[in-house]
């Protein structure tokens, strides 16, 4: 599996507080199945980005933490009026690993119009925006269809795997559900800031969209979507929006066993 949003460098936002909880941070992500990591640090208006100083941690981790895990820088880029002026001409910086996808961030409340051309000057500065949690967002949890009109448009929805699989409370977990029966996420990610309360861990989520969706569905999810975000290619053919789910082919024997 590949997790595109997570907070393991230390001391840069509100993620690891030191290089060893960022090396227990990969070394977990590691046995759990996690071959890719995508640092994410925050850019908002308390945290700065610095990418030269971010790629240097990230070098410093990943020779702390060892081969067993690969990782890449990315940014969890806040919609903010500061960071929203950089994109044009720095807009590759905070990419996920140099590449058109860029992870965005809403503010807690947003006024859905004005967003919808901000994603859209993203879209025109030659990015593609890769909306981040919108479960857990009051705004989203309010109007869940502005997601469909969104994904709509092009853009790519990232979900956290712990609000999946309850962590994050029941309403976050009834739009996670809702909108994967619906088609409209396109990656789930750990978020992980730490070893315990958000820690980077992707299985349990796996299991569970395995279970509602099947394993093709819970491999794009987690697996082949993120692959391409960071080789920088288009996303593979998936499930498209409200496309209902394949059915298993019923066999004689299943016939047989609902006879009384
Ligand atoms: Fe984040």
């Amino acid at each position: 599996m590949i997790d595109l949003h997570c907070h393991p460098l230390p001391g840069v936002d509100d993620g690891a507080k030191t290089l060893e909880v960022a090396v227990a941070m990969c070394r977990m992500a590691a046995a759990d199945g996690i071959t890719h990591l995508v640092a994410t640090p925050h850019s908002n208006y308390k945290y700065h980005y610095d990418r030269e100083a971010n790629l240097a941690k990230l070098k410093e981790l990943q020779e702390a933490a060892g081969s067993e895990i690969k990782l890449l820088l990315g940014c969890d880029f806040n919609l903010s009026f500061d960071n929203l002026q950089r994109l044009p001409e720095k807009g590759r910086d905070y990419t996920v690993n140099g590449t058109t996808y860029l992870l965005v961030e809403f503010a807690e409340f947003f006024v859905p119009e004005q967003m919808t051309n901000v994603l859209y000057e993203i879209e025109v500065s030659g990015l593609t925006p890769i909306l981040t949690h919108p479960e857990r967002n009051p705004v989203f949890q309010r109007k869940p269809e502005l997601l469909a009109e969104w994904v709509g448009r092009g853009y790519l929805a990232q979900v956290t795997a712990k609000s999946m699989t309850g962590g994050f409370g029941s309403k976050a977990l009834r739009l996670a559900e809702q909108w994967l029966r619906q088609n409209l996420i396109h990656f789930f990610a750990t978020d992980a800031h730490d070893l315990n309360y958000r820690p980077p861990i992707l299985s349990e989520c796996y299991q569970k969209v395995a279970e509602l969706r099947g394993k093709g569905t819970a491999d794009l999810l987690l697996c082949h979507n993120p692959l391409a975000v960071i080789e920088g290619k288009p996303l593979p053919p998936g499930l498209q929006p409200d496309e209902p789910p394949p059915t298993p082919k019923k066999s004689w024997f299943s016939f047989l066993r609902r006879r009384p």
